[in-house]
C-alpha cells in the first residue's frame, strides 16, 4: 500500500460505512413509503449527500415517447423536475446510461463535444455527473444520475454504492408498481362489489316481483276453484228442481179438472211425495257439494249395491221424459254389501246413468245396461253401458277435466263431480276404451267386510 492509501483509508472507510448506513436506511423508508414520488425524491436526496454532490434526479424511461423524464430530484431549480425530457439514446449522459447499461462517469462534461445537453445542465454550471441504470421487470425503467458543478472525482466506491442504490430504488419501484396493481385490483374489485351488490339488489326486486305474482296467482286460482264450485252446485241442483217443476204442472193439471175425485188426490199425493224426495235430495246435493269443497270424510255405511243402482236409475227416470230406452240388469249375486255413502253413489250413478240417456238422444237402438260384477280384490265394481255414439275422441282424455262439454247447454262438471265422490268413497271411476259402439264407464266401490258367520248363513 502506498503511503497516500496508508492515509486515505480511515476517510474511504468512514465514507463506505456511511454509504452502506444511509443504504440500509433508505431501503427500510423506501419498503415502508406507499407513494413512489415520494420514495424517488428521497432517493436523489441520500444519494447526492452520500456522494457529496448538490444535485442528483431520477429519470424514467417512457415506453411510447422512447424518452427519459425527470420524474424526481434535489437541487434544481423549478420547471426542471417533472418537466425536462432527454432522448433515450448517446446523445446525453443519462440516455447514454440507459442504452447501454453500464454507469457513465464524466468529469467533465464540457469535454465531451457528442452531448447534447438540455440549458438547466449550463444554468446550474454542471461539471461532472455520474449516471447508472434502473432496472425493471421487464427492461431498463431509468436512470440515476448524481452532479456536480465541482469537478468531481467519483471513484470505484461512488460507483459501486451508486449501482447497489439503482438496485434498491429499482425494487422499490417493482414493488411500487406490485403495490398499484394491486390497488388497480381493489379498485376494480370494489367496483364488481358495487355491481353486485346492485345486481342483488335488482334479483331481491325480481324475487319479491315473482311472490307477488305467485300470491295474486294463488287468489285467482281459489277464485277459479270457487267458480268451479258454484257452477257445480249450480248445475246438480239444477236436476232436482227441473223434476220438481215438471211434478208441479202435472199437478197443476190434476187441479184443472171440474171435480176432484179420490183418484185425482192419490195422484196428488204421489206427486207431492215425489217433489218432497226431490226437494230432500237437493238438499243433500248441497250438503254433499258442502263434503266435497271441505274434504270431509263421507258417512259410508253397508248398503247392498243393486238396491242403489235401481234407485239412480229410478230417480233419473222421474224425469226423463224420453224413457224409449230398453233396460239390461245383469246383477252378480256373489257381490251385494257396499261400503259406501249412498246419497254420493246415487248421486254418480245419476250423472252417469243421465249422460247415456243423453248421449242415446238420436240413436235408433237405444239400451241402457247397467252391471255389477267382481272388481279388484276387495271390490265391487258396476258398469253403465250405453249403445249411445261413444265418446267423442278430441274429448276422451279430458273427460274428468271440469267444463268439458259436447253439449249445448252442458256444464261439463257432471264426471268431475263423479271423480271427486268415487275417490271420497275409496273407489275410483274410468272409462272403459270398448271395442263395442257406446260407451261404458265403471265404478269401483269397497266391498263391506264380510261379518263373522255370514259366510256360514249364506251357505246354510
Ligand atoms: N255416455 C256418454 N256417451 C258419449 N259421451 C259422453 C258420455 N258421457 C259423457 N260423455 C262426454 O263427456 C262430456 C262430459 O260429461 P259431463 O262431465 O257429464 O258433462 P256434461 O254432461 O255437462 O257435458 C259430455 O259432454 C260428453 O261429450
Ligand atoms: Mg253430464
Amino acid at each position: 500500500m502506498t503511503a497516500n492509501g496508508v492515509m486515505t483509508e480511515p476517510v474511504v472507510i468512514a465514507g463506505l460505512l456511511r454509504q452502506q448506513a444511509a443504504l440500509a436506511n433508505f431501503g427500510t423508508f423506501a419498503f415502508s413509503e406507499p407513494e413512489l414520488g415520494k420514495i424517488l425524491t428521497e432517493a436523489a436526496r441520500v444519494c447526492a449527500e452520500c456522494l457529496r454532490a448538490p444535485f442528483a434526479k431520477i429519470c424514467r424511461y417512457r415506453r411510447e415517447q422512447k424518452d427519459l423524464l425527470i420524474v424526481a430530484g434535489c437541487g434544481w431549480r423549478a420547471g426542471v423536475i417533472g418537466i425536462v425530457i432527454s432522448k433515450a439514446d448517446e446523445s446525453s449522459t443519462q440516455g447514454r446510461a440507459f442504452v447501454t447499461g453500464k454507469p457513465v462517469i464524466l468529469e467533465d462534461v464540457s469535454q465531451n463535444g457528442s452531448l447534447t445537453l438540455p440549458p438547466f445542465y449550463a444554468e446550474h454550471k454542471i461539471v461532472s455527473t455520474a449516471d447508472v441504470l434502473i432496472k425493471g421487470k421487464t427492461g431498463p425503467w431509468g436512470v440515476l444520475e448524481v452532479d456536480s458543478a465541482d469537478r468531481h472525482e467519483f471513484n470505484e466506491h461512488d460507483v459501486v454504492f451508486l449501482t447497489g442504490f439503482a438496485n434498491v430504488v429499482a425494487e422499490a419501484v417493482a414493488m411500487a408498481e406490485r403495490t398499484a396493481a394491486m390497488q388497480g385490483a381493489i379498485e376494480s374489485m370494489k367496483h364488481l362489489i358495487v355491481e353486485k351488490d346492485a345486481l342483488l339488489g335488482e334479483r331481491a326486486g325480481r324475487e319479491r316481483k315473482v311472490h307477488e305474482l305467485q300470491m295474486e296467482l294463488s287468489h285467482l286460482s281459489r277464485l277459479n276453484a270457487m267458480g268451479q264450485m258454484t257452477a257445480a252446485i249450480a248445475h246438480e241442483l239444477n236436476q232436482p228442481l227441473a223434476a220438481i217443476t215438471n211434478y208441479i204442472g202435472v199437478a197443476k193439471l190434476s187441479l184443472e179438472v171440474k171435480q176432484i175425485d179420490s183418484g185425482a188426490i192419490l195422484r196428488l199425493k204421489a206427486l207431492i211425495g215425489k217433489i218432497q224426495s226431490q226437494t230432500l235430495r237437493a238438499g243433500s246435493i248441497i250438503k254433499n257439494l258442502k263434503d266435497v269443497v271441505e274434504k270431509r270424510e263421507s258417512c259410508r255405511f253397508e248398503v247392498n249395491i243393486e238396491d242403489v243402482v235401481r234407485d239412480s236409475l229410478a230417480m233419473v227416470l222421474y224425469d226423463v221424459t224420453d224413457s224409449n230406452i230398453a233396460l239390461n240388469f245383469e246383477f252378480d249375486s256373489a257381490i251385494s254389501k257396499v261400503m259406501i255413502d249412498k246419497v254420493q253413489i246415487q248421486q254418480i250413478l245419476i250423472n252417469l246413468i243421465r249422460n247415456s240417456v243423453e248421449a242415446m238422444h238420436g240413436t235408433k237402438e237405444r239400451t241402457l245396461t247397467l252391471t255389477t260384477l267382481p272388481g279388484d280384490a276387495g271390490f265391487a265394481n258396476v258398469m253403465v253401458r250405453d249403445t249411445g255414439p261413444g265418446v267423442l275422441p278430441n274429448i276422451a282424455q279430458r273427460l274428468f277435466l271440469p267444463f268439458n262439454t259436447t253439449k249445448a247447454s252442458g256444464m261439463g262438471l257432471g264426471l268431475m263431480v263423479c271423480q271427486t265422490l268415487a275417490e271420497a268413497n275409496g273407489g275410483r271411476i274410468w272409462h272403459v276404451e270398448d271395442k263395442e259402439k257406446g260407451t261404458c264407464f265403471c265404478l269401483s266401490l269397497p266391498l263391506a267386510q264380510p261379518h263373522a258367520g255370514e259366510s256360514h248363513s249364506a251357505a246354510g
